[in-house]
């Protein structure tokens, strides 16, 4: 048997989260959309115990998405949450009917019984706070068996069958406002499932490499560098497993900040020796972006140039197999929604999604299985200096969607310099792992000063830095007043051109990250 928990899912928001709880505690896993977890794929995945998720469906729903029965034959340790108790409560012969009280938000539950699952954590006549988010509910119990906790709202609350270590939760203990849920889930995977919580970034660097090396074989693998942590991480990994048979392209679109592109080439090609071409493109964008100022169409144009020259730069390489992406867990989730319901775009993120069915390769993805943070751990491991792993991150697009409106070089040259003042100061106040992301937007707007004696009449720009755990939502940063006083100083002084200082103090929402 693997050392592996298998997270069923049913289509829950807070899936995610499961995994990165159990991760926490040193148990490797991995989600799976409920569709695809049969008899034959458990055979595969070999998991030493199973979570079902919770999701928006209602099991007495006539098509109701159910768990598989091999999912309860499989003799080991399941644990259903919140839709994943119901299904499993009704796959095992119970009855699960709608709530006449939908119960959403923080709970009271009362702990009735003594139980694995609770172990050390909580005991009999213990009222605990959960979080609870479910309108059907369990009504009566499957054979085997037994209550462990109530609520107002949910009596069956916590149901257990210690023998064959089959655990319901209504509530989420995956979430913060579930004081105790990680500690739960904890119990469930050490004691009851028998992790041995040992799973580290060691143990997944060694066995990345050795499955890289088993899909790879002697084949060639084409890397898109950016100098992001992503791309990096990758390609560090990539070298490290097959060596030479990696051939590196960074796409210079020109869109980048001071320097970056010869940091790129300086680490990679001089510090790592990996095989990389630098593809100086940055006339050729120029010239796409001439005129566009609208700011999808700036990224549609960007993304299909980019994958226009990177298709070309690959070609001149010749016969390479395989691309590698730095594809990260939460893309991978995000696009098994199993409710495939319509989202509006926002903004069409710049990827090279297209290019493998184009170029007939294969996808390489190492990285698939990570949250952000243990990219960064695996950074780390790598041994990636530190500058690069703790990065802002940077979009696709570049600076050219810092720039409302028309793109041109001088404006680029401009923001750069700009950018980096601001970020200078910012790593001098210590300030840059405090923050998500800092950069500057180059207004297209012209103000007037005054400058020794002279009158100014220059362009504005506006600092922008905030806080995030993962850009979805975000908080801006609340710098010191002498602090931006400072940065304004400094820019006004050293960027000939600029004359205005602003600072964004939109959230997001309604506001978003980036200025467009
Ligand atoms: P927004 O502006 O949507 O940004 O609040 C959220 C996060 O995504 C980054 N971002 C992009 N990344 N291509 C990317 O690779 C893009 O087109 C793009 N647009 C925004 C942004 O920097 C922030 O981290």
């Amino acid at each position: 048997m693997s050392d592996r928990l298998l997270i069923v899912d049913f289509g829950s928001q807070v899936t995610q989260l499961i995994a990165r709880r159990l991760r926490e505690a040193g148990v490797y896993c991995e989600i799976h959309p409920y569709q695809q977890v049969d008899q034959t794929r458990l055979k595969e995945l070999d998991p030493k115990a199973i979570v079902l998720s919770g999701g928006p469906a209602s099991v007495i729903e006539g098509e109701a998405p159910a768990a598989d029965p091999a999912i309860f034959a499989a003799k080991v340790p399941v644990l259903g949450i919140c839709y994943g108790e119901q299904t499993m409560a009704k796959e095992l012969g119970g009855t699960v009917e709608a709530g006449h009280h939908r119960e959403f938000g923080r709970a009271e539950l009362e702990v009735t019984a003594k139980s694995a699952l609770f172990d050390g954590v909580w005991q009999p006549g213990d009222r605990k706070q959960v979080w609870m988010s479910h309108g059907d509910r369990v009504t009566r119990l499957p054979p085997g068996f037994g209550i462990i906790a109530t609520s107002e709202n949910a009596p069956f609350a916590a149901i257990a069958d210690e023998q064959r270590k089959f655990y319901g939760v209504q509530f989420h203990p995956e979430v913060m406002h579930t004081p105790d849920g990680a500690k739960l889930l904890r119990n469930f995977a050490l004691n009851i499932a028998g992790f041995k919580g040992d799973w580290t970034m060691a143990a997944f660097k060694d066995r990345a490499i050795a499955q890289i090396r088993s899909q790879v074989g002697k084949g060639r693998v084409i890397c898109g560098l950016s100098g992001g942590v992503d791309s990096s991480v990758v390609a560090v990994l990539l070298h490290e497993a097959i060596g030479d048979q990696l051939q590196c392209v960074f796409v210079d679109h020109g869109l980048l900040r001071l320097d970056e592109a010869d940091q790129v080439v300086r680490l990679f090609r001089d510090h790592y020796n990996i095989p990389l071409i630098h593809a100086d493109a940055s006339e050729q964008f120029l010239k796409a972006l001439d005129g566009v100022t609208d700011p999808e169409h700036k990224r549609k144009t960007i993304g299909a140039l980019f994958i226009d020259v990177f298709e070309a730069e690959a070609k001149k390489v010749g016969g390479a197999q395989f691309l590698a992406q730095g594809t990260l867990y939460p893309d991978v989730i995000e696009s098994v929604s199993f409710t495939g319901g319509p989202s509006v775009t926002i903004k069409s993120h710049h990827n090279v999604g297209g290019l493998p069915a184009r170029m007939n390769m294969k996808l390489v993805e190492p990285l698939r299985e990570l949250f952000k943070d243990e990219v960064r751990a695996l950074g780390r491991e790598l041994g990636l200096p530190a500058e690069l792993v703790n990065r802002h991150p940077f979009p696709g697009p570049g600076l050219a969607i810092r720039i409302p409106g028309n793109i041109t070089k001088d404006k680029l040259d401009l923001l750069r310099k700009v950018d980096a003042v601001y970020l200078d100061e910012i790593r001098k106040a210590g300030l840059y792992d405090d923050i998500w992301q800092a950069f500057a937007v180059l207004l297209p707007v012209r103000t007037v000063g005054v400058m020794g004696d002279g009158r100014t009449y220059d362009q504005a720009c506006a600092l922008r830095a905030v806080t995030s755990t993962d850009g979805m939502t975000a908080d801006y940063y609340p710098f010191e007043h002498a602090f931006l006083g400072r940065v304004a100083n400094r820019i006004i002084n050293e960027v000939r051109g600029i004359n205005r200082v602003t600072y964004d103090i939109t959230s997001k929402p309604p506001g978003t990250i980036e200025w467009e």
